[in-house]
């Protein structure tokens, strides 16, 4: 091969493969890192991203160059030179995938066997899925249960799902990973938040009706703020007077992604309008405090004419104290409405 040809396919490669790492870098396409693990999938992302813009640079000079000087002349209609094969060759392009393929697996599984590695000190959280909710579970904190994922930096923390009804998917985009939840299996997901700040969690499994509201928060704390927060709250279960806001069971738990409540700024469509709740109440014949009540911890036993059975999940788990702050709250704010 002339200097020049080899000099023509380098110039061309080099062009390709910076236009090429141009649109890599330059375009934000993963979202910020947020935990160990992610910071570890990104980096099997960029190492395989990085092989294919060498393969893609060589691809285009050599198709390049090949179309730039071999292209047939306009009145040639003769056949080609008969080539059969090249041991040589075809050595050559086996073996370099071969051994690019197989390094891109020894990291996936390097990386695959540190993320699952858990730490000292491991942080359980149970998490139930249900259409159309989450719900955390502390078991280190009497079984604390929250609709908010609340986790303290930098400590190893597995994630245990269950399913109540059908598969859904648990996504925190900045932490990495998804982990789909399935009935009757128990899957589970390792992580280390390694930044404090407030993530969206997203099913990401089509689910049903409710699919797209079924988002809540994971918010990252400091470790000191993490264990106050968990003090307070096993304090304020607990206790036998606690003062509860109705207003924050409301907002811990996710009912504002299905109702509508002017009093909470909430403006769901999925379920019964709760600012019409003493209407609501009159159709069941029901005294409006036992109507609530029923309709929270166990909503199939009386459904709203025009929506479905169940849609909305139970939440017979609410600890006494909350649910009895949530009824007072929505028979105030449904007689304001
Ligand atoms: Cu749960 Cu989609």
């Amino acid at each position: 091969m002339r200097r020049g040809s080899i000099l023509a396919l380098i110039g061309i490669g080099t062009l390709a493969g910076g236009m090429a790492t141009a649109v890599a870098v330059l375009l934000p396409w993963l979202p910020e890192d947020a935990s160990k693990e992610a910071g570890r999938i990104d980096f099997v992302f960029w190492f395989t991203v990085g092989i294919c813009i060498m393969i893609f640079a060589l691809v285009v000079a050599v198709l390049l160059y090949s179309i730039l000087n071999f292209r047939a002349k306009p009145d040639d209609d003769s056949d080609g030179p008969p080539i059969h094969g090249h041991t040589g060759l075809e050595i050559v392009w086996t073996l370099i995938p071969t051994i690019l393929v197989t390094s891109i697996g020894i990291v996936s599984a390097i990386v695959l066997g540190r993320n699952d590695a858990l730490g000292k000190n491991v942080l359980h959280v149970n998490v139930t899925a249900q259409q159309f909710a989450w719900s955390f579970q502390y078991p280190e904190a009497k079984n604390l249960t929250t609709g908010v994922l609340r986790l303290p930096v930098g400590r190893s923390v597995l994630l245990s799902f269950t399913a109540l009804d059908v598969i859904h998917s648990f996504w925190v985009p900045q932490f990495g990973q998804k982990e789909d939840t399935v009935p009757g299996l128990h899957t589970h997901l390792h992580i280390t938040p390694t930044k404090t700040g407030t993530f969206p969690v997203i099913c990401t499994e089509l689910c049903g009706l409710g699919h797209a509201t079924m988002r809540t928060e994971a918010i990252v704390m400091t470790p000191a703020a993490f264990n106050k927060w968990l003090k307070g709250q096993t304090a304020a279960t607990t206790s036998p007077n606690p003062t509860v806001s109705g207003a924050a069971v409301f907002k811990n738990n996710p009912c504002g992604s299905c109702h509508t409540l002017a009093a909470a700024g909430a403006s769901g469509k999925i379920g019964p309008d709760l600012d019409k709740l003493p209407q609501w109440a009159k159709q069941a014949k029901q005294p409006l405090e036992q109507f609530i009540r029923t309709s929270i911890t166990n909503p199939n036993a009386y459904t709203q004419p025009g929506f479905p059975k169940n849609v909305m999940p139970p939440f017979s788990s609410l600890p006494k104290a909350q649910l009895d702050a949530l009824v007072q709250y929505l028979i105030q704010s449904s007689k304001k409405g």
